[in-house]
């Protein structure tokens, strides 16, 4: 049985605060040559890139650099620069072997394993939640139990979820005039995993520290991955793997709620319909403001623009190719039967999201455990009224009042 549209066909700018504006400062004129430059909040100008196309063939050139904007006075949106040992951040051949380390216990394969531990994670946060004086679904369930899944996965204390959310936000909400607040947060969240690394703060022997601890040690990476590459990888999966994951959690429960056909949707088949609801909203939603980071070229690009030549900054606008008229019919529609597609959302190519096996297990398992349990579930306020987070690197409702 397919279950059809709602009678009223909703836009992802429809809904109050949920659309995404567009990352930078300005587009600037057009020149001669029709590229399309815009202005950086760091100043610079880059090439923006926002066709299906042009964005998968600057996020598969896997010589363009990160490493070459990650640089003090660098090309960035965001305030601060992230430690140059971040996933992220690195080129190639480090990126590759660093990859290589860790991919195995990221694979789909791997997190099929751990869709039991998260409903059990999920449901002991709906029981306090349901309890609560007012409950609230990001502070009870969406921004602890995906903070719970890290700590269970990196082995260390349940206790450490609410302190690395915490500082996790701080970090990717980098908020401009609080410099001194992220290079606090990011410091505290790096010495701890400097300790784990040195066998100085608390983690078991089965969980991720451990198993890299070990894996650093064989002869294949001994020379190659030092405790610094280590410790940037590690904050990746704990800044990626907690906050990404509330993030997209919480925005997309939101749009459900606040278009009451779609949450009715899901729960009358939560199994079938929670993963396309989740598959959507991500087509149409990026974790924060921008939805991947710029790139310079070290080699020529081919675009539809042209040659882009060696040494430009570009950036890949996912959001913009998520919404290509030419791959996407009727891109602003939240369509829960579009046909399956190739959305850019995890990015593409030699940086595409380490964690999005992850990512989508967490979703899916999380919300079909929400949807299911909770069929009734609506606002507590006007959509409008719920308060957000509009941070760079983090834009999603910081509260989720609901009557069950
Ligand atoms: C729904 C949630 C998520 C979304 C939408 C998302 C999106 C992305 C995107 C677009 C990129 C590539 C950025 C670029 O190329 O400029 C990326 C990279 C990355 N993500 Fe995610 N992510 C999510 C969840 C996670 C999770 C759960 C983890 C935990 C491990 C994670 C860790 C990373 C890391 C480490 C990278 C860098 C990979 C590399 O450079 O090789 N992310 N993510």
């Amino acid at each position: 049985m397919t279950l059809s549209l709602p009678a009223t066909r909703v836009a992802v700018t429809d809904i109050p605060h949920l659309d995404t504006p567009d990352p930078f400062v300005r587009r600037l004129p057009t020149e001669p040559d029709n590229i399309p430059r815009i202005e950086l909040p760091s100043g610079h100008t880059a090439i923006c890139l926002s066709g299906y196309a042009d964005v998968r063939a600057l996020m598969f050139d896997d010589t363009a650099s990160r490493a070459l904007c990650n640089v003090d006075g660098g090309p960035s949106f965001m305030p601060t620069n992230w430690a140059p040992e971040v996933l992220i951040n690195l080129d190639a051949p480090v990126h590759g072997v660093m990859r290589r380390f860790v991919s195995h216990e990221f694979s789909a394969r791997a997190m099929a394993e751990w869709v039991p531990i998260v409903q059990g994670l999920t449901l002991a946060a709906c029981a306090e939640f349901e309890h609560a004086d007012a409950p609230d679904l990001v502070r009870d369930v969406f921004t602890l139990v995906p903070a719970q899944t890290v700590c269970t996965l990196l082995g260390v204390p349940l206790e450490r979820a609410r302190w690395m959310n915490g500082l996790g936000r701080i970090v990717q909400r980098a908020d401009r005039d609080d410099i001194d607040g992220i290079g606090e947060a990011w410091g505290q969240l790096w010495g701890w995993v400097e300790a784990l690394i040195a066998g100085e703060a608390e983690h078991n022997d089965t969980g991720l520290i451990s198993i890299y601890k070990r894996r650093r040690a064989e002869r294949e990476y001994a020379t190659d991955v030092d405790a610094g590459l280590l410790a940037g990888t590690l904050m990746g999966v704990i800044l990626g793997g907690d906050n990404n994951v509330a993030t997209m959690l919480s925005k997309t429960t939101y749009a459900a709620l606040a278009h009451p056909q779609l949450y009715r949707r899901v729960t009358a088949a939560p199994e079938r319909e929670v993963p396309k609801l989740v598959e959507e909203i991500l087509r149409l939603m990026p974790l924060g403001t921008p939805g991947s980071f710029p790139r310079q070229l070290v080699n020529p690009l081919s675009t539809s623009f042209g040659e882009l030549p060696a040494g430009r900054i570009v950036y890949p606008h996912i959001n913009a190719a998520n919404r290509d008229p030419a791959v996407f019919a009727d891109p602003l529609a939240i369509d829960l039967d579009r046909p399956p597609n190739k959305h850019l959302q995890y990015g593409y190519g030699m940086h595409r999201c380490m964690g999005s096996a992850l990512a989508q297990m967490a979703l899916i398992t999380v919300l079909r455990t929400v949807v299911s349990r909770y069929p009734s579930l609506a606002l507590a306020a006007q959509p409008e009224e719920v308060p957000w987070d509009f941070g760079i690197g983090l834009r999603r409702p910081s509260e989720l009042a609901v009557t069950l």
